[in-house]
């Protein structure tokens, strides 16, 4: 609550932004609420699995759930409080609208709704994703396969075991989405591991970073690493670049 109220107070909006790139892409893909037209058919998938009542058990690899304590979930519930919402998902959307990324990697499909985000706004791209529970990763497969969608390559197993895998397969990673497993250790183990792909061009995104203090701490060290050159702080989530024509390392939060 102290960590919102002081994002709240101190958080920028486009009247406070000195820099270029960081008014646009505030003006671009935060405050412009222009829709895509993909936006129609995202939302109404939203829509249909917000009413969805087949039930999923989950086996969770990651640092458990403060929403939930059994492992049985309906389709409904996990739309409504388990995956990125409509505002940050069309942002993510906008976002690979403009930057263009040809290889995506997400960590946590989940249902897949926010993949789909992922991967529409680019058909050359190629969206890796990661889901450790067989029965959610199964679900999100068939919204892919019912929705014709192929860019997309997804996996089963512990983001231990299969991020690094995917990883030594591409030439550079472009866009890192990591929302799963929020414990300091495994968000540094995959930023460290994302690092040896990168180039100036990459975009790493945090999700959760004030979920926990561990996650708050792990978000300090990953804006803080030398390799860093700006950051954004949108509080629910964060983003990291490697831009070179950024010559002096900068920090943002930006009101979402
Ligand atoms: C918050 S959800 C992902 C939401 C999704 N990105 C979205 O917005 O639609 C996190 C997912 O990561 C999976 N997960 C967590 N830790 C994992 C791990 N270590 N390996 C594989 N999957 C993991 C969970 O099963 C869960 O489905």
């Amino acid at each position: 609550m102290l960590s919102y109220i002081n994002y709240q107070l101190t958080s920028y909006t486009e009247h406070d932004l000195h820099s270029p790139f960081v008014y646009n892409f505030y003006m671009e893909l935060i405050k412009n609420k222009n829709p895509f037209d993909d936006f129609e058919q995202l939302n109404s998938i939203r829509k249909e699995l917000s009413l969805n009542e087949t039930v999923l058990s989950i086996n969770d690899f990651g640092a458990g759930s403060k929403t939930w304590s059994t492992n049985q979930r309906k389709i409904k519930q996990i739309t409504k409080k388990g995956i990125a919402q409509k505002k940050q998902a069309e942002f993510l959307y906008k976002l690979i609208n403009k930057f263009k990324p040809k290889s995506i990697i997400e960590l946590g499909t989940s249902i897949g709704l926010t993949t789909m985000y992922l991967s529409l706004p680019l058909k050359k791209s190629t969206v890796y994703t990661i889901e450790g529970c067989r029965e959610i990763l199964a679900f999100a497969k068939q919204l892919f396969e019912k929705n014709a969608i192929k860019n997309i390559k997804s996996y089963q197993g512990h983001f231990n075991e299969l991020f690094p895998n995917i990883l030594s397969d591409i030439d550079v990673l472009d866009l890192l989405y990591v929302d799963g497993n929020h414990s300091y250790e495994a968000t540094i183990n995959y930023f460290n591991l994302a690092l040896t792909k990168k180039n100036t061009q990459s975009i790493f995104i945090f999700d959760d970073i004030n979920w926990s203090t561990e996650m708050q701490k792990a978000w300090k060290e990953i804006y803080s690493n030398s390799e860093v050159t700006l950051s954004l702080d949108c509080f629910y989530f964060g983003i990291v670049f490697f831009r070179k024509e950024q010559l002096e390392k900068e920090h943002f939060s930006l009101k979402f």
